[in-house]
């Protein structure tokens, strides 16, 4: 029985800054942040949009077509999180109406979590076949202003139906992980802007890509030739390049600059206007591959490569389905990110300063662009989140 992605379905913030606007601010040239890290805009969340909006937001669609209906395990990964205790998938579970008949748990991990969180759907679904459970990967990266790292903030959630025979891919049962204990990407829980040893953290990643790699071509017996198509971890989309070419050359594969275009290009279109969407960000990737991608994917294979800093990193493949053109959501996904609206630097700033109340008190948000959900404000501690649609 194959077991897989039925379907997938990608939301982000309606406001981005245009990474030019930064540069101009920060006094370096703009290719810096277009050609040298890969990045053409950030997704910034309105101070009514949060990891649970964003969430019920990508998976609206899915509710809206009936495919929640057999959901009973709805696992939330995020390193955004907005409650040390409560679950934001419970939040989320609420907004979509979701049966009571349900498990639902948050997953943290880094960007790595919702490949966790795949896997142990996928451990499900093959006890219970005619079950489904839905993983959301949702989270704001926020770094410093003026630091290495703010040019790669974004913001995003995705949401992903596992399922038995499904329609989009399916996920093949060999894969290699690997963990080590290091700090390169950290947010200790009394700050809302991570900490990260930026070079360090690029040499981890590559690092923990070629163990997982190893483990992952001795379990399938696969080389890196065996492969259509590749979806990366994407903090930033130069990032994702880097390291395909780095495994390439420690494995000896020769790799011209047009085969590596074609490898990994259409999985890096969505994250170049997001930013980075951490837990999101490589299941963005698949997204912007399977509703760009000019070519018919059915039957070809895609290598995985996720990576939570800290670190864990998993290589893992899946076959594209037949069919599966018939199960995008890729229109709505144009429309959203075509309607955007650009902000100005202060406009940028202003949001970023702008923190939710911690004294208790009754607070009413002011209503900016969001989707279907929205973070309308706080009262006794406590988040209220207002639905748009009926
Ligand atoms: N035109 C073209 N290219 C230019 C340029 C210009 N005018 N100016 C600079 N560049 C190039 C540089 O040569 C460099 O290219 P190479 O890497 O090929 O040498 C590139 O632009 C970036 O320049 P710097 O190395 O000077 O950039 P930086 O040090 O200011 O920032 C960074 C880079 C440290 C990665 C920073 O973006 C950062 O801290 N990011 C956050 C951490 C991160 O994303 N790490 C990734 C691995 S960890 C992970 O994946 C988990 C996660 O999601 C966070």
């Amino acid at each position: 029985m194959n077991i897989g992605i039925d379907r997938i379905s990608f939301y982000t913030s309606h406001y981005y800054v245009d990474l030019k606007t930064l540069a101009e601010a920060r006094q370096v040239d703009a290719d810096k942040y277009y050609l040298g890290i890969g990045q053409e805009k950030m997704g910034i969340p309105a101070p009514d949009e949060d990891v649970v909006t964003l969430a019920a937001s990508a998976a609206y669609p899915l509710m809206q077509d009936g495919e929640l209906d057999d959901v009973e395990l709805l696992l939330f990964a995020t390193e955004s999180g907005i409650d040390q205790s409560k679950a934001a998938g419970i939040y989320v579970h609420g907004l979509l109406e979701m049966s009571p008949r349900c498990r639902t748990v948050e997953l943290k991990q880094a960007c790595y979590g919702a490949t966790m969180g795949i896997q142990m759907a996928i451990g499900f679904v093959a006890r219970n076949p005619k079950k489904k459970a839905l993983v959301i990967a949702s989270d704001v990266a926020r770094y410093e202003l003026g630091s290495p790292g703010e040019a790669t903030q974004g913001c995003g959630s995705v949401a992903i139906l596992i399922s038995a025979d499904p329609r989009l891919l399916a996920i093949d049962p060999e894969s290699g992980y690997y963990t080590e204990d290091v700090m390169d990407f950290w947010r200790p829980n009394y700050r809302s802007e991570a900490l990260v040893d930026g070079k360090y953290s690029t040499m981890v990643y590559i690092h923990a890509l070629i163990e997982s790699w190893k483990q992952y071509a001795e379990e399938s017996g696969r080389s890196l030739t065996d492969f259509d198509r590749f979806c990366y971890h994407i903090p930033f989309t130069k990032m994702a390049e880097k390291a395909h070419k780095k495994l390439c050359r420690k494995f000896k594969v020769q790799m011209e600059a047009e085969q590596m275009q074609q490898l990994l290009e259409e999985s890096l279109r969505y994250s170049r206007i997001t930013g980075n969407c951490y837990s999101g960000s490589m299941y963005v990737g698949l997204t912007s591959l399977l509703d760009t991608a000019a070519e018919d994917l059915s039957g070809k294979r895609v290598g995985f490569y996720s990576y939570g800093s800290g670190c864990v990193g998993e290589f893992f493949s899946g076959v594209v389905q037949p069919g599966y053109r018939e199960v995008l959501y890729a229109d709505q996904h144009a429309k959203m990110l075509a309607e955007r609206t650009e902000l100005t630097y202060q406009q940028y700033e202003d949001i970023y300063h702008y923190g939710v109340p911690t004294d208790g008190g009754e607070y009413v948000f002011p209503q900016y662009k969001t989707g279907p959900f929205r973070f309308s404000g706080i009262s006794q501690h406590k988040r209220e989140y207002e639905s748009l649609v009926d």
